[in-house]
């Protein structure tokens, strides 16, 4: 299988029967055809049966543990004093990958501006630091997304949300991800940044750009993806020094460019931050909110409880991240010998977190994990945003801007139906979905 310029459709019962064929040291999860067909489950199923500490070969991704069950998960994610951040945060691609995408003109994929060529790093950002310079960061964002902060930030959020559903269409197809997810998540971002609402949706296109490979949709060739990380740098940069000049504010950006400890970062660590945020942000909310249109049109009768009880929001919001894991995993490297479950790892060893198997662990989740449903004991009990210190930074934000949409649709709309299944991302990291077309027949 590749993940060169053409998509590779794979059958969910073929998956299901190469899961369980293939022999267990050749069994590769981490393979975005997989994820784009949502053919993944079977793989991590056995691995979290078979083999929860698991060696995977490289592929066109590097070769790492696969850590499948949810207590492993936690185990990992709180040691980090063996598990560093420090060497990045996904699976890198394999030698073998590497030399396909330089023969394809890809070598150096960013813009110069996030690149420390003398240094010879890339984009620097504290959710790859380890302590004490990654807490000394987070704590300088941090009150941006405080409760304070937040509820500040709710009125803005439930009249954009309103503003947002009120222009949706009735009684004819449109696409769920455009019209709804990226809009409210752009507006959000722009607001947490300062950013002109005009602008929104650029924060929007530039998250998809940073992720992007060329051939699959967001754009063709390196070149261009060259030159829009770079407009991209240039704008950040710009706004840092307009911040500069004016007095310190609410929003993130002043917060760095002002904050005693982050005032002082290069360009390159600046840069890093903000396409951390940026990416943090925007696809993974975004795809939550996709995922909840499309989990309750699957379960209708979670959507029907919904409609009955707008309280059960809340639970809903929590089951429905657990259930979409919109990041698929995180990584670790070794930084010693370690012995874990049985498995002797090695110092320099890429460790990979699979959340999405962990939320599916029938060892943690009470009831069927595979379930969807919203009135679950324990709905918080997830490992979608991570554990430990990394735990995610934005997760109050999250939940409440798919808290304020669902609370502004149930208020207008009794029904969002699903017109066929949504295209999915082609990635092993953003779990989430590229266009979902709906229909709403009517307004309350
Ligand atoms: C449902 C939505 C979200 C999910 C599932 C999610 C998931 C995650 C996960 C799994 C991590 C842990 C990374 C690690 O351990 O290496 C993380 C960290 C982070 N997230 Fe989120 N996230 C979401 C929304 C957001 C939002 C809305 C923001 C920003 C406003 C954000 C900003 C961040 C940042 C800055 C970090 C790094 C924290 C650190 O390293 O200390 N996230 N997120």
């Amino acid at each position: 299988m590749s993940d060169g310029a053409v998509d590779i459709q794979v059958d969910k019962a073929e998956a299901r029967d190469d899961a369980y064929s293939t022999p267990l040291d050749e069994l590769n999860p981490a393979k975005p055809e997989l994820f784009q067909a949502d053919a993944h489950w079977p793989y991590f199923e056995r691995l979290r049966a078979e083999d929860p500490v698991h060696w995977t070969p490289a592929g066109n991704l590097e070769a790492h543990w696969a850590i499948t069950r949810f207590d492993d998960i936690v185990a990992i994610d709180t040691n980090h004093q063996v598990f560093s951040s420090e060497g990045g945060i996904t699976l890198p691609p394999s030698e073998a990958r590497i030399a396909q995408v330089e023969a394809q003109g890809g070598g150096g994929a960013m813009s110069s501006l996030f690149v420390d060529e003398e240094k010879q790093r890339g984009p620097s950002m504290f959710i790859a630091m380890d302590p004490p310079k990654h807490d000394v960061q987070r704590k300088t964002v941090s009150p941006a997304v405080s409760p304070h902060n937040l509820i500040r930030l709710e009125p803005l959020i439930r009249e954009e949300a309103g503003r947002i559903l009120d222009a949706l269409p009735i009684g004819e197809p449109f696409d769920w991800v455009d019209k709804v997810s990226m809009e409210l998540t752009a507006m959000t971002l722009a607001t947490l940044f300062g950013v002109d609402q005009a602008d929104r949706r650029k924060l929007t296109r530039w998250s998809d750009v940073v992720m992007a490979q060329p051939g699959h949709g967001v754009v063709d060739t390196w070149e261009q993806k060259r030159q829009e990380m770079t407009e991209y740098g240039m704008y950040f940069l710009k706004l840092w020094h307009e911040r500069l000049a004016s007095a310190p504010a609410g929003d993130l950006i002043s917060m760095l460019a002002h904050g005693e400890e982050t005032r002082g970062m290069d360009q390159f660590e600046y840069l890093g931050n903000v396409i951390l945020l940026t990416i943090g942000g925007n696809d993974t909310t975004r795809n939550t909110i996709s995922g909840s249109v499309y989990a309750l049109n699957k379960n209708p009768d979670q959507y029907d409880k919904l409609r009955k009880d707008p309280e059960l929001i809340p639970s809903m919001v929590s089951e429905t991240i657990r259930w979409q894991t919109p990041l698929a995993h995180m990584r670790r490297t070794a930084l010693s010998d370690f012995e874990f479950q049985g498995k002797q790892m090695k110092a320099g060893d890429l460790v990979a977190m699979w959340y999405v198997s962990g939320n599916r662990d029938e060892r943690a989740i009470a009831g069927d994990p595979n379930a969807y449903d919203i009135t679950r004991e324990r709905p918080r009990h997830h490992v979608a945003f991570g554990f430990g210190i990394h735990r995610c930074v934005g997760n109050r934000v999250a939940e409440l801007q798919l808290r304020i949409i669902w609370e502004e649709i149930l208020k207008r709309f009794p029904d969002i139906q699903l017109i066929e299944e949504p295209r999915r991302t082609h990635s092993v990291f953003v779990k989430g979905y590229e266009r979902m077309l709906v229909q709403i027949p009517t307004r309350n």
